[in-house]
C-alpha cells in the first residue's frame, strides 16, 4: 500500500481533514497528532476498520481501542450509561489527556472493544486531531500509531518508521506536547479507578469527584493475581530494542556506579546508552548519553522519553542504564513508563556496583 504521507498548515487543515473523512468513511486508516501521542485512528463502529488497525500494528486483538470524538454529544450514542461521576469528570477535563471507560452501547463492536462489554472513549485536544475527528463525525478508534511493544510515536517520523506502507495516510502536524498516553479513569462502577496513570493525576481527578481508586496493576509488575483492567498493561510496552534498567539511589552513587559501568564497556568495545538527567549529564566519561530532561521538570522527561528511546534504537546500543525519574503526582505517569520500558528491572546504584564489578 502507498501511503500518503502530508504536512499539515494552517491552510490546508480543511483540505486535509477532508481527505481523513473520505479515508476513514471508506474504511481505512489515518494517523494524526494528539496532544498525548500519534493515533492510528480508523472508523470505531466499522469492524473491518478495527481488525485492520490490529493487523497494522501487530497488536493482539484482545487489546482494546479508545474511541476518540469531537464533542461530548457524541458519547451519548456510544455508552448504555453515564455514571455521575463520568459526566463530572467528562464536564472537568474534557476536551483533554483522559479516557473514560463506559458500558459500551450496542453499536459499538465487539473488534473494537476487544470482546469487552465497555467502552474507552476520549475527547482529545489537539487542534488538529479535532478538526479531522469533526469532518468526519464519526467516533474514531485510535491506538497509538506505534507497531505493538515500540515505543509511542511523538513525531511524525515515528509513524513514518512503523507505519509507512501499512496505513493509508498519515498526517505530520509536528512533535506532540506531553509525550504519554492519556490517563484511563473506569467510570463503570462506584468509585472511578485509575487504570493507566497520564497527564491528569490522581489529585487533579480527587479533586473533582472526592473518592478515587487505583488499579493494582499500576503500581508494580503484573503477576497471574494481578490482572491489570486495562489489558494492554500487560504487554511490556513502550520498550526500545535493547534491555534497559533503571538505576535507584543518590545522584553521586548513580554516577559513580554507572562510570564504572561504562569504563569496563569501553575496554570491551560495547556501546551503552546512558539515559540522563540534565542535572548529571555531563558527569558521565563516555557512552551514549541522551538528556531525557531535570529531575525539577518532569514534564520535560515525558515529552522527550520516547524519541530518545527510538534514537537508542538506531544507535544500536547494546544495553540503555536509565536514571529513575519520578515522584508524585505526573511523576506517576513518567515512572510507570519508564518501568515498563525497562520490562520493571530496577536495581540500586549500589547493588549495582557489588554485582557488575
Ligand atoms: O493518549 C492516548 O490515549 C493515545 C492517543 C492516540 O489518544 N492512545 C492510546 O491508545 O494510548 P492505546 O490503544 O495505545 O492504549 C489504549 C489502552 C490500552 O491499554 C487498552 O487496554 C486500554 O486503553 N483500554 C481500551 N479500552 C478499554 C476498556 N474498555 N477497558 C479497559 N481498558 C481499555
Ligand atoms: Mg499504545
Amino acid at each position: 500500500m502507498k501511503t500518503i504521507i502530508c504536512s499539515i498548515q494552517e491552510e490546508n487543515v480543511e483540505q486535509i481533514a477532508a481527505k481523513a473523512a473520505e479515508i476513514w468513511k471508506k474504511g481505512g486508516l489515518v494517523a494524526f497528532p494528539t496532544e498525548t501521542v500519534y493515533g492510528l485512528g480508523g472508523n470505531g463502529l466499522d469492524k473491518e476498520a478495527s481488525r485492520k488497525i490490529y493487523a497494522a500494528k501487530g497488536r493482539p486483538s484482545d487489546n482494546p481501542l479508545i474511541l476518540h470524538i469531537a464533542a461530548k454529544e457524541q458519547v451519548e450514542a456510544l455508552v448504555s450509561k453515564v455514571s455521575d461521576a463520568g459526566r463530572l469528570l467528562m464536564e472537568s477535563f474534557w476536551p483533554g489527556p483522559l479516557t473514560l471507560i463506559f458500558p459500551k452501547a450496542e453499536c459499538v463492536p465487539l473488534e473494537t472493544t476487544g470482546g469487552l462489554n465497555t467502552v474507552a472513549i476520549r475527547m482529545p485536544n489537539h487542534p488538529i486531531a479535532q478538526a479531522l475527528l469533526k469532518k468526519s463525525g464519526l467516533p474514531i478508534a485510535a491506538p497509538s500509531a506505534n507497531v505493538s511493544g515500540r515505543p509511542s510515536p511523538t513525531l511524525a517520523d515515528h509513524v513514518i518508521e512503523d507505519m509507512d506502507g501499512r496505513i493509508d495516510m498519515i498526517v505530520d502536524g509536528g512533535e506532540v506536547g506531553i509525550g504519554v498516553e492519556s490517563t484511563i479513569v473506569d467510570v463503570t462502577g462506584e468509585i472511578p479507578t485509575i487504570l493507566r496513570p497520564g497527564y491528569i493525576t490522581e489529585e487533579m481527578l480527587r479533586n473533582v469527584v472526592g473518592e478515587v481508586d487505583v488499579d493494582p496493576a499500576v503500581a508494580g509488575s503484573v503477576s497471574a493475581e494481578i490482572k491489570p483492567k486495562a489489558p494492554g498493561m500487560k504487554y511490556r510496552h513502550y520498550a526500545p530494542k535493547a534491555p534497559m534498567v533503571l538505576v535507584e539511589g543518590d545522584d553521586a552513587t548513580v554516577v559513580e556506579a554507572l562510570n564504572r559501568i561504562l569504563a569496563k564497556a569501553k575496554k570491551e568495545g560495547k556501546k551503552i546508552g546512558i539515559l540522563a538527567s540534565q542535572e548529571n549529564a555531563g558527569k558521565y566519561q563516555s557512552g551514549i548519553i541522551k538528556v531525557a530532561g531535570s529531575h525539577r521538570d518532569l514534564t520535560s522527561v515525558a515529552h522527550n522519553l520516547y524519541r530518545i528511546l527510538r534514537e537508542f534504537d538506531k544507535e544500536e546500543v547494546e544495553k540503555i542504564y536509565s536514571e529513575s525519574f519520578g515522584g508524585e503526582e505526573f511523576g506517576q505517569a513518567v515512572m510507570n513508563r519508564m518501568k515498563k520500558a525497562a520490562g520493571q528491572q530496577i536495581i540500586s546504584a549500589r547493588t549495582l556496583m557489588d554485582t557488575e564489578m
